[in-house]
């Protein structure tokens, strides 16, 4: 096992960051983190890597237990914290021959994993700059860099595309596609899209504790509301809400106005029916007009604002 999570818990002056969460990662997996400000993903990423003590329960990188046995288990991990600390006059290569060495890189090695490390990550020819006058996306691959130089087997990424603008959260998220074979990766995100994509397995964290741990799809799919259904009509709007609001399945509804006495109602609605043939015939019987009846499915993000919303 990689990663083994027992009981996690950090309590900061009697807030609770992180309460109770327990996991596992396998080998090879690619593991999203998921879950809105404050959720406590950070706090749980820097347990993990050995940053900060938990107030109980355990942690395990490869049998090795984070606290008892940190040294160890820091071998296994590379790091890239949320806001990376880099030194700004030093050069790209410098800084990384540097980090490559304090983790413990035989000298002899460092130029090769330094030079690996800046291809992966479209480094080489910055590598003779000044850390400090690099831009934002490139400051984030040293850090990546910086993660991977010492070729660690497993990868904790603490919102790699945070602050990037959308050519580089492709690049970045191209990349660890790319690193996806060869390590263990588990990576927290607010882009939902990003988990969708790049990861086979999502924990949703809220609060501090687990909220749904399984792949994107079957997330979507077993979500309580399946999804929305969208429906245009010209009918007297308050008549209308009621009829639709009254109908089985139908958990939420929203309303806009169309323009041209045309309405627009998104229906929130439960699995079980389909509540599509129970519009259209409502709407005959009641001589609506209809001109869209259309069903959405759940995504990953109806999942999110679902899991995490809810209290
Ligand atoms: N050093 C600290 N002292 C006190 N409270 C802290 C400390 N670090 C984190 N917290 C609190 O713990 C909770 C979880 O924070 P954490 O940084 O883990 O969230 P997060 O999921 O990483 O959020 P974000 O998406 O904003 O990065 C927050 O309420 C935060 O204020
Ligand atoms: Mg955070």
């Amino acid at each position: 096992m990689m990663i083994n999570v027992q009981n996690l818990t950090k309590r900061f002056s009697g807030r609770t960051a992180v309460d109770g969460i327990s996991f596992q990662v396998q080998p090879g997996e690619i593991v999203g983190f998921l879950g809105p400000n404050g959720a406590g993903k950070s706090t749980t990423m820097r347990m993990l890597t050995g940053y900060l003590p938990p107030t109980s329960g355990s942690a395990s990188i490869s049998g090795h237990d984070v606290f008892n046995d940190s040294l160890k288990a820091r071998r296994e991990i590379g790091f890239m914290p949320e806001n990376v600390p880099l030194y700004e006059d030093m050069r790209v290569a410098e800084y990384l021959s540097f980090r490559a060495a304090l983790k413990g890189v035989k000298i002899r090695e460092v130029r090769s994993h330094v030079e690996r490390a800046m291809e992966y990550c479209g480094l080489t020819e910055v590598k003779k700059k000044m850390i400090g006058t690099l831009s934002k996306g490139f400051r984030q691959r040293v850090g990546l860099a910086d993660a991977l130089v010492h070729k660690p087997r497993l990868l904790i990424l603490d919102e790699p595309t945070n602050g990037l603008d959308p050519n580089q959260i492709r690049q970045v998220r191209s990349l660890i596609t790319q690193l996806a074979g060869e390590h263990t990766i588990l990576l927290s995100t607010h882009i939902l899209s990003e988990v969708q994509m790049s990861c086979r397995r999502v924990i949703i964290i809220n609060k501090g504790t687990i909220r749904a741990d399984d792949t994107p799809d079957a997330l979507a799919n077993n979500l309580q509301s399946s999804g929305t259904v969208s429906v245009e009509l010209k009918a007297a709007p308050a008549e209308a809400e009621e009829k639709l609001t009254a109908l089985e399945h139908v958990r939420r509804l929203s309303s806009s106005d169309a323009g041209g006495g045309w309405h627009r109602y998104e229906l929130r609605v439960e699995p079980g029916g389909d509540v599509r043939v129970d519009i259209s015939e409502l709407a005959r019987a009641r001589q609506w007009s209809l001109r869209e009846l259309t069903q959405h499915n759940a995504t990953l993000e109806d999942v999110f604002v679902e899991l995490t919303q809810r209290d």
